[in-house]
């Protein structure tokens, strides 16, 4: 197991590499950790009003996931190590060593880390998200709905990977406590403004 902590080890500081702040300082738009939601992510970016920028954070977020899961699994590392690694690609992204810890909500992330385990699980979980944001224009309820249904999907799937997704999709789930108390609260702002309302 020593390519397996070593695995955990980088995946973590991959992790750290927050891109919204990096594309951000790319494209000369401001800190996304001091506008909007202040979270360095791809819906906050957006935000800023660049898809370009936004699409590019959700891109690289998801490559922090994917690869070091996918180079862990390619080195056979067992299925209890790869959800290790997977946790840490987004325990680096929500508490990055190099951004003073501060981190985002780990949805893109996760999400290209749960890629590895199939083309089907990536469509149900697209599927899933894109869904309930067109549905209700929050991206967080969204990420929320999208997190509660991928442990059953991989149990439907790839049962051997329940409990580290479900690991994973807690903590992705815990990182919006402050959306979902806004969400409560009516008070989470929409992506979009939807007709005769006025958030
Ligand atoms: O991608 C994170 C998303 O689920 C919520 O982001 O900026 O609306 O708090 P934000």
């Amino acid at each position: 197991t020593p390519i397996s902590l070593s695995m955990i080890v980088l995946a973590y500081l991959f992790g750290s590499i927050s891109s919204a702040v990096l594309v951000s300082r790319c494209y000369g738009l401001p800190d996304p950790r001091g506008y909007g939601s202040h979270n360095p992510g791809a819906t906050n970016v957006l935000r800023q009003g660049s898809k370009l920028a936004a699409l590019w954070v959700l891109l690289c977020d998801m490559l922090k996931g994917t690869v070091p899961v996918y180079l862990a699994w390619y080195l056979k590392v067992s299925p209890f190590y790869l959800g290790l690694i997977a946790i840490a690609a987004c325990l680096g992204h929500m508490y990055p060593l190099f951004f003073q810890f501060r981190g985002g909500k780990g949805v893109a992330t996760a999400l290209g880390a749960l890629m590895p385990i199939g083309l089907d699980m990536g469509a149900f979980m697209i599927c899933s998200w894109l869904i309930v944001l067109l549905l209700s224009g929050y991206s967080s309820l969204a990420a929320i709905i999208a997190a509660l249904l991928a442990p059953l999907y991989t149990y439907l799937l790839k049962p051997e990977y329940t409990l580290p997704v479900a690991m994973l999709c807690c903590l992705v789930i815990y990182r919006h406590h402050e959306n979902i108390s806004r969400l409560l609260h009516h008070q989470e702002p929409r992506l979009w403004h939807k007709r005769g309302s006025n958030r």
